[in-house]
């Protein structure tokens, strides 16, 4: 029997990657989980046109489920595709919370259905958190899995408890790097809810690659004229995609920890942040949040610090033929992840916050 996978943000970089290579493997039926239809059927359309060997087994009815959208900063849409799932699919096998946005204080207002919250904490939290929450039953059914996409940047924040109302609230507070580290502790939450019903939930980053993603970064772009001059020109070559590695090696680290054994960790313990090649190294992995709620870091730490990250990783790739920056391993997750109250109340918060009951529901007896 093949599995069922949903991966959001399909219809582009990692999403689209992930799901190419889920559909592809044959024990996937993969639901393209887009804003819309013809995101999802074009993203169909562009996996089967790149497995011209699989065009035989791959079609959009058998292998990918694109007739379902799911919007994420639309609350009313992202319970319209979880009740559409439910009726049709009775588990959900694996989960990979992957679309996100990075968008700067200006341009983070939204306008969708309540709650009032920011469009990058609807789309990179607090959407993730309603849709896993709606589909919770089937993926206990499944004893299944949940991937939360994070990112390095979520190294360099720190969180109280008491942040959290702030989060919500204060677009010009809850940064990129701030939903990233949420999107952790939501992962570590749910393996502490669910674990005991045989889901695992897992953290993964893909580390620096080239996706659609850099097209929120024009903004950034401000300043004395040589710094918009070096900034321009970092842009040009990240929109170029030259000397940054393709999607695929980010989607490696997603895919190791969407299909590896949970037993092959136990090492690792329950809470597990993966990461690949450089990433995963100390370099990557010290405890960062001492630096953290320096939004004045923000432009240096994401052209300065991981611009560079992203031409070392790429060189390895080089070198290596992709094998060394492709190794994915469990590896230390920010400090601030793991901090166990500030997690329980994001959760509960959350809940108040979209009208849920804070307990996880259970699959009704037949
Ligand atoms: N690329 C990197 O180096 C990097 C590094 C660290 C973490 N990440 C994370 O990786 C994930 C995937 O990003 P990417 O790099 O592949 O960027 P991308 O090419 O821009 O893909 C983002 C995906 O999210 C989708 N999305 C955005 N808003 C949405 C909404 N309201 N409803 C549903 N889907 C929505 C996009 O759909 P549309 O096409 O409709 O906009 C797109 O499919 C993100 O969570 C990102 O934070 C990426």
């Amino acid at each position: 029997m093949r599995h069922l996978a949903i991966v959001t943000g399909a219809s582009s970089g990692l999403g689209l990657e992930i799901a190419a290579q889920l559909a592809t493997k044959g024990e996937y039926i993969v639901v393209l989980a887009c804003r819309s239809t013809e995101k999802a059927r074009a993203a169909a359309e562009t996996i089967i046109a790149a497995h011209p060997n699989d065009q035989k087994n791959l079609s959009h009815e058998k292998y990918m489920v694109t007739d379902i959208p799911c919007d994420l900063e639309n609350f009313d849409s992202i319970r319209a595709f979880a009740a559409a799932v439910c009726v049709r699919f009775a588990r959900v096998d694996l989960l990979v919370n992957n679309a996100g946005v990075v968008l700067r204080p200006e341009e983070n207002i939204r306008k969708e259905s309540p709650p009032p919250v920011s469009h990058m904490v609807a789309v990179n939290y607090l959407g993730p958190y309603l849709l896993t929450r709606l589909l919770e039953t089937r993926l206990i059914e499944a004893k299944g899995r949940v991937v939360n996409v994070t990112s390095s940047g979520a190294r360099w924040y720190n969180f109280a408890g008491g942040d959290i109302d702030r989060f919500f609230q204060d677009p010009s507070f809850a940064t990129e790097g701030l939903t990233k580290l949420m999107v952790i502790l939501h992962a570590f939450e749910l393996q502490r809810r669910l674990g005991c019903h045989g889901v695992t939930a897992v953290a993964a980053d893909p580390g620096y690659v080239h996706t659609n993603i850099s097209r929120h970064y024009r903004g950034v772009v401000s300043g004395s004229f040589w710094r918009r001059l070096i900034l321009r020109i970092q842009l040009l070559l990240w929109n170029s995609g030259l000397f940054i590695s393709p999607p695929q090696d980010g989607a490696t680290s997603i895919l190791h920890a969407a299909t590896v054994p949970w037993n092959a960790d136990h090492d690792k313990g329950a809470l597990r942040y993966y990461a690949r090649g450089l990433f995963a190294t100390r370099w990557m992995t010290w405890d960062q949040s001492r630096l953290a709620h320096q939004p004045i870091l923000q432009v240096p730490l994401i052209l300065g610090f991981f611009f560079p990250l992203g031409i070392i990783d790429w060189l390895l790739r080089l070198l290596s033929g992709g094998k060394l920056n492709s190794q994915t391993r469990a590896v230390a997750p920010p400090s601030a992840a793991l901090d166990e109250r500030t997690a329980q109340e994001l959760w509960v918060k959350s809940a108040q916050l979209l009208g849920l009951p804070v307990d996880v529901q259970l699959p009704k007896e037949e």
